[in-house]
């Protein structure tokens, strides 16, 4: 970092400003903001500042610099556009120990200054050393829109109670704690939407609340299928926060990048026939932990609702009186469809769309195959790996084409994701030839004709029906 940014408080210090043209009068602007006792010196000036002179605003020494003039400033701003002038302005107050700033010269600056976001007392400040001012002004321009118009509003509401929440709540992490939900929660929200009042009766219940047991909160979060840019704004700011995270094997490493350094990560991974813990056991430690007050991220594969148990999860929590959210990811069949150019439904193919698991209590789901074997529908398998030839022979005897074509999607959306295309009649088979062991989902239907080249035709029946559908 060639630059240290720092923020100085300029209130009532002597700040000159050499020069009097529109670089002078910007540097006056910024300078009167920040409240300093500003001092022109220039032999000319134009009609800004000529006004804030005549009004006692600011000092005017009409003539031009001399050495002494730095002389007990904080800072110095040389803005005459006369290199010779500048240049001098810069020695003197380099001499005189003074920072100084000369208008687009950082090689004889000692500061230089950022392009500014002011929602006042929230300032930020952007910098690229001064290699592309024209990249910091898009930046500027890109988080002035985001910044709402009220956070300077905001700001100065929450200083207003910072002294009553911190004798409330002296332990630091329960302050950070209340801070942090505020700033996420219903009293923020009516105040940047100018309801100050609205959200000043709030705020007091919401500190005479906090003052009692820390509320827990548990988090059931889909983190979809793999690739973390499939993950939810939600889901991401939840891992940046949590407390504690709870996931399971289908979270990869990639997506617990993005939880807070210092969160305890549980792995709680369940695999056929190895659970790391019982599903009681998670729903135990999820308690648990709510009960100290802790934010705690439940994080499944896809969505918590698909195949996720996250109802028992949810139903569990909340019967021990704990609060408990649930925030959809992406699920698998939506997800491998995407990377693969399935669509599930289609105007051409298929009307309908059911997801279904391959995995029951006896090894074979329990499901009304006739339901299922219906042509103009897809299914879309889950867990269906181990089970998928007898699935096959069920959905062919009840009434679905053999020369259905299948795809089979492993590690859906990660950069291991494979697929393989056959015929429903030959499923076992592509699995097994392919050395396919999951995580995958089978998608069955004519939708799969819409595959995009990446993957792998394996049979002829299945090109067969893709040549047809084409
Ligand atoms: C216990 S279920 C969880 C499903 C998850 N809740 C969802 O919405 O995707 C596990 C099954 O999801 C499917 N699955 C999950 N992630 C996958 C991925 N990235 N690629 C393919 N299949 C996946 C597989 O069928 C796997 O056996």
């Amino acid at each position: 970092m060639r630059y240290f940014p720092a923020f100085l408080d300029l209130a009532d210090r002597s700040c000159l400003v050499v020069g009097g043209g529109d670089a002078a009068a910007r540097k006056v602007r910024l300078l009167r903001k920040a409240g300093a006792a500003v001092r022109v010196v220039a032999p000319r000036v134009g009609l800004e500042l000529a006004a804030l002179a005549a009004r006692g605003e600011l000092s005017l020494v009409r003539r031009g610099f001399v050495a002494g003039d730095v002389r007990g400033c904080a800072v110095v701003h040389a803005a005459t556009g006369l290199a010779e002038v500048d240049a001098r302005v810069a020695e003197a107050a380099s001499g005189a120990g003074v920072p100084v700033n000369v208008v687009d010269r950082a090689e004889i600056s000692s500061f230089i200054v950022p392009a500014i976001v002011d929602r006042d007392p929230v300032v930020v400040g952007i910098s690229t050393g001064g290699a592309a001012p024209v990249l910091a002004r898009r930046l500027r321009a890109e988080i002035e829109v985001r910044l709402p118009a009220r956070l300077g509003v905001l700001a100065r509401f929450a200083e207003s109670f910072r002294a009553s929440v911190a004798a409330l709540l002296p332990a630091p992490a329960a302050r950070l704690r209340f801070w942090e939900r505020f700033f996420d929660g219903p009293v923020a929200e009516d105040v940047l939407a100018g309801r100050g009042r609205a959200g000043g009766e709030k705020m007091l219940s919401l500190v005479n609340r906090a003052a009692g047991a820390p509320e827990g909160l548990v988090s059931i979060v889909g983190a979809g299928p793999g690739d973390p840019e499939l993950l939810t704004l939600k889901a991401l700011r939840l891992l940046e926060r949590a407390d504690v995270v709870v996931y399971d094997k289908l979270v990869g490493p990639a997506v617990l990048e993005y939880a807070r350094r210092d969160a305890e990560r549980i792995y709680v991974g369940k695999s056929r026939g190895n659970h790391a813990r019982t599903q009681a056991q998670i729903n135990d430690l999820l308690v648990a932990h709510a009960r100290l007050g802790k934010r705690v991220l439940r994080l499944k594969g896809g969505d918590p609702f698909v195949f996720g148990r996250g109802a028992e999860e949810q139903a569990y929590v909340r019967r021990h009186g704990i609060r408990v959210e649930v925030v959809p990811g992406i699920t698998a069949a939506v997800g491998c469809g995407a990377t693969t150019g399935i669509p599930l439904t289609h105007r051409a193919h298929a009307a309908a769309v059911t997801f279904v698991t391959g995995h029951g209590r006896n090894g074979e789901p329990d499901v009304d195959w006739t339901a299922l074997a219906r042509s103009r529908h897809t299914l879309v398998i889950y867990m269906g790996v181990a089970t998928a030839g007898r699935i096959a022979e069920r959905l062919i005897t009840h009434g679905l084409a053999p020369e259905t074509p299948v795809a089979v999607i492993e590690n859906g959306s990660l950069a291991t994701q494979k697929t393989v295309i056959g015929s429903l009649r030959a499923l076992a088979e592509l699995i097994r030839d392919n050395g396919i062991i999951g995580p995958a989902v089978i998608v069955v239907g004519d939708v799969v004709t819409e595959a995009d080249a990446g993957a792998t035709w394996a049979d002829a029946a299945a090109r067969g029906a893709r040549a047809l559908a084409g």
